[in-house]
């Protein structure tokens, strides 16, 4: 029989009175992971809170680890070390020694009992993994910069690759290859990556490039991007493009998979992993590794040094901008239920760089909510769709500032003159656009035009979760759908 003995050397006695509630508040603040965003402290109920804990009557095995949910499945008992304290395992006895004596220092180190299942805790508090990777963005997006950019002297450097810039650079055009959301983070960035790359780029969803078997030749470049890596129908296409003699380059979030490791380079864009079926955190995070593989394949055109900047500048202020997003969430709830919530189907409609945002937002929309939601570019309305405006479709409009505002305010104008009264996304503090006829407004921050469509996407992300919930769906789940499609 072992002992399990919580020893404080440099402690002369124990105060359980004092020590119960230090020790809650040292729970919260030591395990970041497992703390939901909105509240302080979460709910654990601890079944002892002494210092000398009574004898177990079977051998003790501990388990180390920085975070409760890596042990969760072997043990639901777990001490949460404070700061400064030693942690010493020695014949199946824990000693807890203190590094240093401070002044207010609790004296006990409660044994808890986790009430949470695994599931639970690797939702952090969240309902659903979707709100969690929705909420992660801020981190996420940080993530995929972080050791590839330098803010400071605003310059790029991808490990990935570095090595094969020579033969990039020599490509006589671009191919982008990808399914469903990460098809739409290559169209998000498909302009800048002509813009700066000065290269035509064409952008194929995975199975329409199979149907076509399109010409790719060795002096080409063709980029596959996708969260899972597996992909059946993209790995088809890298297959067919490698047998082509094109240098390939994956955008992958799964380390180790498939299209990662065939692939003769690429970026992972360490956005962590993804659980919901429906894809946010990874669309943020592609969007980014595509930017900065522009950013990098440029980085040496003297005209584009000014560009380059600004945009490093705009990609540093992005995780801030989306957590102001994220503030949001209520009032994005409430225009969701009032005037999304049971309706048949809808318009998302964007044009120039929201162009993706729309097809994106539209795709969150009924993948999750089952609402049918058609992205539609705001240039297309005159060509067919106006003819479904009336004052009861509902429309949300992509309208923040950029070089494309004076015809996304016609395209407004050309919705209100029907009756339609659109839900409008919108820079923070517009006041070029006639708000009178919408049905309401979300104002977001504003970045450099090339990199809106990252603040803007979240509103949708949102939309699509709390109608998907409304509607009592589970987003995590889908009906039909799964997450990483192995079968062409
Ligand atoms: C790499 C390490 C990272 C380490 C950093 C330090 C990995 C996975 N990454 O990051 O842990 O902190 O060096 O310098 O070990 N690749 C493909 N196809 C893809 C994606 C990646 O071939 O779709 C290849 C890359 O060309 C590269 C390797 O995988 O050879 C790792 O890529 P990436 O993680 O993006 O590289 P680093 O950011 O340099
Ligand atoms: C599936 C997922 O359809 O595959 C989508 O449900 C995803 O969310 C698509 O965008 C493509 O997957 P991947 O892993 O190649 O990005």
């Amino acid at each position: 029989m072992q002992k399990l003995k919580v020893d404080f050397v440099d402690v002369e006695f124990i105060n359980e009175q004092e020590s119960k509630p230090q020790n809650s508040e040292s729970v919260s603040s030591s395990s970041k992971f497992l703390a939901p965003p909105s509240k302080g402290k979460f709910d654990i109920r601890k079944s002892e809170s002494r210092a000398i804990l009574p004898d177990y009557n079977k051998p003790i095995e501990f388990f180390i680890s920085s975070d409760a949910s890596s042990v969760v499945e072997h043990t639901k008992k777990v001490l949460f070390l404070e700061d400064d304290d030693i942690a010493h395992i020695d014949a199946g006895e824990l000693h807890i020694h203190r590094a240093r004596k401070s002044a207010g220092m609790s004296t006990t180190r409660p044994v808890q009992t986790l009430e949470m299942q695994l599931a639970e805790i690797m939702r952090g508090g969240y309902d659903h993994f979707m709100m969690k990777e929705i909420f992660e963005q801020p981190d996420s997006t940080y993530n995929t910069m972080r050791g590839r950019i330098d803010f400071k002297n605003k310059t790029v450097t991808l490990g990935g690759i570095k090595d094969y810039l020579t033969s990039i650079r020599r490509s006589r055009r671009f191919q982008m290859i990808a399914c469903g959301t990460s098809y739409h983070s290559c169209l998000a960035v498909r302009s800048l990556f002509e813009e700066l790359t000065e290269a035509p780029v064409s952008v194929d969803l995975a199975s329409d490039f199979l149907d076509r078997s399109p010409p790719i030749f060795r002096d080409d470049t063709v980029i596959f991007v996708s969260q899972s890596g597996e992909t059946a129908d993209s790995m088809q296409c890298l297959k067919y493009c490698r047998a082509a003699g094109a240098l390939t380059v994956g955008v992958v979030n799964s380390v180790g998979s498939s299209i990662s490791r065939d692939t003769d380079c690429g970026v992972h864009i360490n956005a962590g992993p993804e659980i919901g079926v429906a894809s946010t955190k990874a669309y943020t995070s592609q969007y980014i590794a595509l930017v900065m593989i522009a950013l990098q394949i440029s980085n040496h055109v003297i005209t584009t040094a000014a560009r380059h900047k600004e945009i490093i500048q705009g990609l540093s202020e992005i995780p801030k901008k989306i957590e102001k997003v994220l503030k949001q969430s209520e009032h994005i709830k409430e225009i969701s239920q009032k005037y999304l919530h049971g309706r048949d189907s809808m318009l998302i409609v964007g044009r120039g760089y929201q162009f993706a945002s729309a097809l994106e937002g539209a795709l969150k929309i009924k993948e999750i909510s089952y609402i049918h939601a058609e992205g539609i570019q705001a240039g297309e309305l005159k060509h067919g769709v106006l003819a479904l405006v009336d004052d009861k479709l509902p429309i949300v409009a992509f309208a923040t500032q950029d070089s494309f505002s004076p015809k996304v305010n016609s395209a407004l104008q050309q919705i209100t003159a029907r009756e339609g009264h659109p839900i409008i996304i919108c820079t923070e503090g517009d006041n070029i656009i006639d708000r009178s006829k919408a049905s309401a407004m979300i104002e977001v921050p504003q970045t450099i035009d090339c990199l809106q469509g990252l603040i803007n996407i979240v509103p949708l992300q949102m939309m699509g979760y709390y109608l998907s919930i409304s509607a009592g769906n589970n987003p995590d789940r889908p009906r039909n759908l799964a997450k990483s499609v192995t079968v062409e």
